[in-house]
């Protein structure tokens, strides 16, 4: 009989899709964290429940060849980067494998070639975003990264796969915060004033975005804070505080206050430039994003004569990417800034033959569909939930020639595709992107085409 805290030598079969390592015991099936396929270790027993367990490793007693054994595993422990004790070729496997997986097992498709990942050159500081937490740890207040599955802080300053520039801007705001004796909040007691910090930058641009996410309006000597910041980081063109006073996981609350410089920042992607607003998406790896956008582009390979609608919008990076090639483009995006910055952005790239509306893909669609709007391709881009059953039946009864799926989650995906394959569509190419290197998270591209 198998019992908590019991220590059992283990072989690693398989590893999840979130890159937990698999063994098998005593009908029992253990998912461990930090452990490779192929590597046999000595397992703490941590939890079992009726035939699965959770282990951690107290010994290896042999290791994988895949194994990176450069990773500081506090990066791990984090979750910042949870497959960086992966090397990066045996992830791009592993990403390839999971959605061959998914659509074997979910979309019940066997017969489909899925080609090889697209990775990066250099899998690190790749992250144009940052969204860390501001805590007390020790009695002082820190920023850093929740350790997996806690609300924890991990005190970091180097966050590995985002760029250096972002990591520079936490660490200086955090010693300002404590300079100016700003109290971090507590999540237990309710108490406290700055709750995150947010930066991004533009990957082209270098233009700089830091939002504070406070509990209160009231930001005590809050124009030294801004003087010392933009002082430091000139690039710093967009300052702005987020007021979030429910006690909630979600990072933002609902009231933008500008307190330096623009509204938004602009980069560029594929050509055109983009302003980006601080609610809105936008895809933080840029230069991996730019090959996943021209796969889409490759995959819809579209002309003059074609109408394209881009669901999912964001500030329009898909749609506008087509625009120059098409006849008209639709939009729909239900954030209402990243509708705007949607609309500012077409304008700024001299392009007029786009429409966007700001509506839930599924009610925009059925609306389309009343007013006879007959497009030619269709290009989605969901959440990771992915799309509802009404918008794929609508968007399949406008029997578009071809669909171009990208999404962040394969297996929401894998399950669209099974009811497109049963509205008379076939899922021809599927296009893998590594937009989070050293991390599980899969990007991907399907095409699918009208079966005659
Ligand atoms: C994965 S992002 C893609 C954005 C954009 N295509 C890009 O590449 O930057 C998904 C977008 O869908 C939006 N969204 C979420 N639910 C939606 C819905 N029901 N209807 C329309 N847009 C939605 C989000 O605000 C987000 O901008």
């Amino acid at each position: 009989m198998l019992e908590k805290n019991q220590i059992v030598e283990v072989d690693i079969i398989d590893l999840t899709h979130e890159g937990q390592g698999v063994a098998k015991l005593d009908g029992f099936v253990f998912f461990v964290d930090n452990a490779l396929p192929g590597e046999r270790i000595k397992m703490k027993i941590l939890k079992l429940k009726k035939n699965i367990g959770f282990g951690k490793v107290e010994e290896w007693l042999s290791i994988s060849a895949d194994r990176n054994q450069d990773l500081d595993l506090t990066y791990l422990r984090t979750g910042i980067a949870d497959l960086g004790h992966l090397n990066y070729p045996a992830q791009l496997a592993f990403k390839k494998k999971q959605v061959e997986t998914s659509l074997r097992k979910i979309a019940g498709l066997t017969d489909i070639t899925v080609a090889d990942t697209i990775g990066m050159d250099s899998p690190f500081a790749y992250r144009n975003k940052a969204a860390v937490p501001v805590r007390r740890v020790n009695g002082q207040l820190e920023t850093g990264f929740f350790r997996k599955n806690s609300h924890d802080l991990i005190p970091i300053e180097d966050f590995y796969i985002q760029h250096p520039e972002i990591d520079q801007v936490i660490a200086f705001t955090r010693d300002q915060l404590r300079k100016l004796d700003l109290k971090p909040y507590d999540e237990k007691e309710q108490t406290g004033l700055i709750r995150n910090i947010i930066v991004r930058r533009g990957h082209y641009s270098g233009q700089l975005m830091l939002v504070l996410v406070t509990t209160r309006p009231k930001i005590f000597r809050v124009e030294t804070l801004v003087e010392r910041l933009t002082t430091a980081f000139p690039n710093l063109v967009s300052i702005i505080q987020n007021i979030n006073d429910q006690n909630t996981n979600a990072i933002l609350g609902q009231e933008f206050r500008l307190l330096h410089g623009s509204e938004t920042i602009v980069d560029t992607m594929l050509g055109n430039e983009f302003e980006i607003s601080a609610p809105s998406f936008y895809q933080v790896n840029t230069e991996m994003a730019e090959h996943l956008y021209q796969v889409a582009i490759d995959f819809a390979a579209v002309d003059s004569e074609d109408i394209v609608i881009d669901a999912y919008s964001g500030i329009g990076t898909i749609g506008l990417s087509f625009a120059k090639q098409v006849k008209h483009v639709y939009g729909v995006e239900v954030i209402p800034e990243a509708v705007a910055d949607s609309l500012k952005n077409a304008e700024r790239n001299g392009i007029s033959n786009v429409t966007y509306v700001c509506d839930s893909a599924e009610a925009a669609m059925q609306n389309w569909v009343k007013e006879g709007i007959q497009p030619t391709v269709i290009v989605v881009d969901p959440p990771r939930k992915g799309l509802t059953d009404s918008f794929i039946k609508a968007s399949a009864s406008v029997q578009p020639d071809k669909l171009v799926y990208i999404s962040c989650n394969v297996a929401t995906m894998a399950r669209d595709i099974k009811l497109y394959e049963e509205l008379g569509y076939k899922l021809t190419k599927v296009q893998p992107t590594d937009l989070f290197p050293n991390t599980h998270h899969i990007e991907v591209v399907g095409l699918l085409e009208k079966r005659n």
